[in-house]
């Protein structure tokens, strides 16, 4: 998400800084800031918006310390806004975050009580008071640090500065990434190693719960408790432009990996595992407004809307909800029958779809009750909802959607456990169960990730089609349907998604031994009617690549490739039948040496009609 970026050594740290935030910027751009010593007092600068910004303010400015820390923003916690841009100074402490403070409400009223007060929105700034409230105390610097990271819950990766301190940079990290780079009497902090690969390739890769105290001397590392560590420092040997993409080939690739943090990002303080509880702040009506709800809309397009078609299916089942679904570019030209009684959920990933958006405001001009799911904080669509919730899944570089489609769908099962708890159509012992099912999610993406070297030899042996036939039934239908958007945008081959029982309506007229069909069949109610949709294709000649749960003999007995997944809840198995098909069509396409980050014709966000 955001960029860390710090210095000490006898260079210029704002020139140092500044390079490494340019290099940092594709993490996420709403604002930037950063924090030197000069005359022995920390500077701190900041603006919202381009870096550009950020540097017309720097003009003509000098800085006589010798340490620094910057960042490069993209908002979770407070809107973009010179105010909640970091560094967050106060007191004798500047502070640069990337992560997200979990219990940072109750630590700020603790603070607040005590006198501090806050200027922004932001989680970050309580550990900037936290560490300073230490200092009053009497407590010196590095106990400060320690201290307060003990009261810390959530994640972090950490740049600060301490006025009084002036030789020391401290790095902390606990779930976000954080590297040392040591240069010859130099040293660098990154969240990235792209920011500083020109100045060196040797680099400490801190561990969750490691601290760093970085002095002229060299870094020293201790953990939460004071016990000092050693860490072997790691030469890389990357080429600064394949480190942003962190030794992936493509972003797209990297961002395929990142699904189960993206998961975990998206779920992480909205439930809990004990009580069986969603929590979802951000949604307007949990307890006015919520018994008026008869219908939900949820609308989208492409991807987004792949991930509505998985909602819609989770919000009846699971809240008995009558649920529909529509493109953004239909929805609004269709007049279509809102009223008080009409939950309209907009999904995604930009906020700035134009569609998308306008079918929002199609819907409040009607009365219509509005929410978003969305990735990107402050963006249009957030801006004309009553009610957002965010996916936490980091910004998306490749055109191609992955991680902001399984960050929907987890968002979505949290809306759908959500409404059918408050309407006690699902016991709590039940959404004990689904919570559950949801938290081992991301562990299983992980596995299913681990075979992507099968999924490449499947690739390069399916590479010369040009048309695929992917198939799905129920809460599979919208997985074919992604697999095969996934496979047209970035390899260029032709290929459809269909509901498996309409093949036999016209699509089965395709088949023959030229025309793979893919065909998503997980264990479910549906799954006896799929192995009949099979022996159907096979009667044809067809070929078939098959993905289905664990090893299953009587799949495996009739098709031509089977790809597993792990058995799990049939409404979870979206979150690991979609990765095999995005890997399929991320190695069909880099056979074909299409430019898959960047697709011919695409844009990442289209703001237009
Ligand atoms: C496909 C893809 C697009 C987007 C669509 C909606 O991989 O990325 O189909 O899903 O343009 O974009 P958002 O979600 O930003 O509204």
């Amino acid at each position: 998400m955001c960029g860390i970026v710090g210095y000490l050594g006898p260079r210029s740290p704002l020139q140092i800084l500044m390079e490494g935030l340019h290099r940092l910027e594709y993490r996420g751009y709403d604002s930037a800031g950063v924090a030197l010593f000069h005359q022995g007092a920390i500077e701190v600068r900041r603006a919202q918006g381009k870096l550009s910004r950020l540097e017309d303010l720097l003009r003509g400015e000098a800085f006589d310390g010798r340490a620094g820390i910057g960042h490069t923003r993209w908002a979770t916690h407070g809107r973009p806004s010179d105010d909640n841009a970091h560094p967050h100074k106060t007191g004798r402490i500047a502070v640069v975050h990337n992560g997200i403070i979990e219990n940072y409400l109750p630590l700020k009223e603790e603070l607040k009580a005590k006198g501090r007060v806050f200027t922004s929105g932001t989680d970050t700034e309580v550990i900037a008071h936290l560490i300073d409230e230490f200092l009053q105390q009497g407590v010196p610097f590095r106990e400060a640090v320690k201290e307060a990271l003990n009261k810390i819950r959530g994640s972090y990766a950490l740049g600060i500065l301490c006025e009084g301190e002036p030789q020391t940079v401290a790095a902390a990290r606990k779930e976000s990434p954080l590297v040392i780079g040591l240069g010859d009497g130099e040293f660098f902090i990154a969240s990235d190693t792209p920011a500083v690969l020109n100045y060196t390739r040797d680099f400490i890769f801190l561990e969750d719960g490691d601290i760093a105290f970085i002095t002229p001397q060299g870094p020293q590392l201790e953990d939460l408790s004071g016990r000092s560590l050693a860490r072997e420092p790691q030469r890389i040997h990357w080429s600064p432009l394949m480190a942003e993409r962190g030794g992936y080939k493509h972003f797209m690739l990297k961002e395929i990996h990142e699904q189960p943090a993206a998961v975990i990002n998206t779920i992480r303080g909205r439930i809990t595992e004990e009580e069986g509880e969603v929590i979802l702040e951000d949604f307007p009506y949990q307890r006015k407004g919520l018994e008026e709800i008869k219908r939900v809309f949820l609308v989208a397009c492409g991807t987004s809307w792949h991930a509505a078609l998985v909602g819609a299916y989770l919000t009846e089942r699971l809240s008995r909800i009558p649920a529909e679904v529509d493109i953004g570019s239909e929805f609004r030209y269709r007049d279509p029958l809102i009223d008080e009684g009409t939950l309209l959920v907009a999904i995604s990933q930009s906020g700035e779809t134009a569609d998308t958006l306008a079918a929002t405001r199609e819907a409040r001009r009607k009365g219509g009750k509005t929410l978003s799911i969305c990735n990107v904080l402050g963006s249009s669509i957030t801006r004309e909802t009553e009610g957002v919730i965010y996916t936490h899944a980091g910004p998306e570089i490749g055109v191609a959607s992955t991680k902001a489609f399984t960050s929907q769908m987890a968002a979505l099962f949290l809306l759908a456990l959500h409404l059918g708890r408050a309407r006690k159509i699902i016991t709590q012992e039940e959404m004990r169960g689904y919570i559950q099912g949801l938290v081992e999610i991301p562990g299983l993406m992980k596995r299913v990730l681990e075979g992507a070297g099968e999924i490449e030899r499947l690739a390069r042996k399916y590479v010369h089609f040009q048309d695929f036939l992917y198939l799905g039934r129920g809460v599979s239908y919208p997985i074919a349907l992604e697999g095969a958007l996934k496979l047209k945008e970035i390899s260029y081959i032709h290929a459809e998604g269909y509901p498996a029982g309409e093949m036999k309506h016209g699509p089965i007229a395709l088949i023959d031994e030229d025309m793979p069909v893919v065909v998503v069949a997980p264990k479910d109610h549906t799954y006896e009617k799929v192995l009949g949709n099979i022996e159907e294709v096979k009667a044809r000649d067809g070929r078939i690549i098959a993905l289905a749960t664990d090893y299953d003999p009587m799949i495996a007995a009739k098709v031509d490739e089977v790809i597993s997944v792990p058995t799990v809840h049939p409404l979870l198995s979206p979150f690991l039948t979609t990765l095999p098909l995005q890997l399929l069509a991320y190695y069909i396409a880099d056979f074909r040496g299409t430019d898959i980050d960047q697709p011919r014709n695409l844009a990442k966000s289209v703001t237009v009609e």
